[in-house]
This record gives C-alpha cells, sequence and structure tokens, in this order.
C-alpha cells in the first residue's frame, strides 16, 4: 500500500540488517536483494538510506531491471 515515507525513516535503514533505497520518488527495501543484485552489493550499501537515482541511471540499467525495480512488492511510494 503506498504511504509517505520521510528521509529521515528512509536514513534509518542503511545497514546490511535492513536497506532501504529510493529510486525516483519511491522506496525500496532491497534487503532481501543485496545478494541478489548483478551489480553487487557494496554498490547498494554506498547508497543504502539515501536516493540512489543517480547511481542507477549512471548505468542506463535494461528494461528488465526498471521492470523488477517497479513490480517488486517492497515497493512503497514517497512523496
Ligand atoms: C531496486 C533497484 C535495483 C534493481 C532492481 C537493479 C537491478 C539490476 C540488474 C537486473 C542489473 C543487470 C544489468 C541490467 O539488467 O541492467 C543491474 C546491474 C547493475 N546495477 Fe543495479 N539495480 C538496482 C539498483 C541499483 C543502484 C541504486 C545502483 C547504483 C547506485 C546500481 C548499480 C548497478 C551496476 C553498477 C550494475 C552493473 C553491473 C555490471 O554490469 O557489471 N543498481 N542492476
Amino acid at each position: 500500500m503506498d504511504r509517505i515515507i520521510t528521509l529521515n525513516e528512509v536514513a534509518k535503514h542503511k545497514n546490511q540488517s535492513s536497506v532501504w533505497i529510493i529510486i525516483h520518488d519511491s522506496v525500496y527495501d532491497v534487503t532481501s536483494y543485496l545478494e541478489e543484485h548483478p551489480g553487487g552489493s557494496d554498490i547498494l550499501l554506498e547508497v543504502a538510506g539515501k536516493d540512489g537515482t543517480q547511481g542507477f541511471e549512471d548505468i542506463a540499467h535494461s528494461d528488465d531491471a526498471r521492470i523488477a525495480e517497479k513490480i517488486q512488492s517492497w515497493s512503497h511510494r514517497s512523496y
């Protein structure tokens, strides 16, 4: 369900035990995706608790990655 998530709340999720990343104004809980990410966990941990849109766009993610980004059930819209 959509809900408003503050930057303060996202900033708390920056450790391996709970990793949230903002991409295009949505918040993603990527904790369980860390080891699956083809780009590796380190790069996701670098933007943990922060906005990772720039990094996400810098590598021109494929349509597959974009669809995965959109359909993940752990996404929450933030405003
Ligand atoms: C939920 C968010 C994300 C998803 C679902 C995702 C998914 C993927 C997928 C499927 C690939 C394989 C290549 C492709 O299909 O485009 C990939 C590669 C990569 N991703 Fe992500 N990604 C996410 C977030 C990020 C972020 C935030 C960063 C950087 C800050 C990042 C950096 C990279 C890099 C550097 C690669 C390239 C790996 C290589 O070619 O060696 N990704 N990602």
